[in-house]
């Protein structure tokens, strides 16, 4: 299991001590909306900079229609990055057209599915889905196995029950982690590390429970030991 810290701080500048603090340790870091948006490709050449050997993830949620993704996909194959996500509600069609367009490219990054939102609790996810998490989420695992992509960012819960219908090498990240049962913040599925082992997760997220505590380097130390 590998430990993903999400880079979710106001500015570039925190965004960096944070990386300058944890550059000792084999770990993925994750670039979200807030960092891209604001800090573009210029954070992920600094990131790089701290420690070649970081590995990155951009988690872009990416959804539009197939010819547009496949295009996004593209540019972001080019940004040295080892690992992006697109949602599996953008269809099969746009799945298919990304995982070609960049089929060929070197060293391609690998390429999650978004399946549902660890935000979501039953109630709210029926309302717009018409269906339980479970349910929706075998679907969604299912769709994105056929069309190809490398894995699917799902909640700790769902991580076993889809890598047995789909197969063991098929890869789970999974948000929602309070490594010691922290807040668990808007999160609605949390897990701690132990209910993350249990379901076999490959990649755990944890962003606040790291960077929000007083000595964030400890907290890595922790988990890197539990994990
Ligand atoms: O602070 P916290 O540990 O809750 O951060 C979780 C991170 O994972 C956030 O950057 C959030 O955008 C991201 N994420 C998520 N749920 C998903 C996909 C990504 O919480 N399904």
């Amino acid at each position: 299991m590998k430990l993903c810290v999400a880079l979710d701080l106001p500015t570039l500048e925190e965004n960096l001590n944070l990386a300058n603090m944890l550059k000792e340790f084999d770990i993925w870091l994750k670039v979200g909306f807030r960092s891209y948006i604001r800090d573009g490709k210029k954070i992920i050449e600094e990131l790089k900079s701290i420690n070649p050997n970081f590995k990155i993830f951009l988690d872009l949620k990416i959804y539009d229609i197939p010819n547009t993704m496949a295009d996004a996909a593209s540019e972001i194959s080019e940004l040295g990055v080892d690992m992006f996500n697109i949602h599996i509600s953008s269809g099969a069609q746009a799945m298919k057209a990304v995982m070609q367009r960049i089929s060929n490219k070197k060293d391609r990054p690998l390429v999650l599915g978004v399946s549902v939102l660890t935000s979501f609790d039953n109630q709210t996810f029926k309302k717009i889905y018409g269906s339980t998490i479970e349910k929706k989420s075998e679907v969604f695992a299912k769709k994105a196995y056929e069309c190809k992509l490398d894995g699917i960012v799902c909640s700790a819960y769902e991580s076993k029950d889809i890598k047995e219908l789909t197969k063991p090498e098929f890869l789970t990240l999974t948000p929602g982690i309070r490594p010691f049962g922290e807040d668990s913040n808007d999160q609605k599925r949390v897990a701690n590390l132990e209910i993350a082992k249990e379901n076999l997760v490959d990649f755990i997220v944890v962003g606040r429970p790291i960077y929000l505590n007083s000595d964030p380097r400890g907290v890595v130390q922790k988990i890197l030991k539990r994990i």
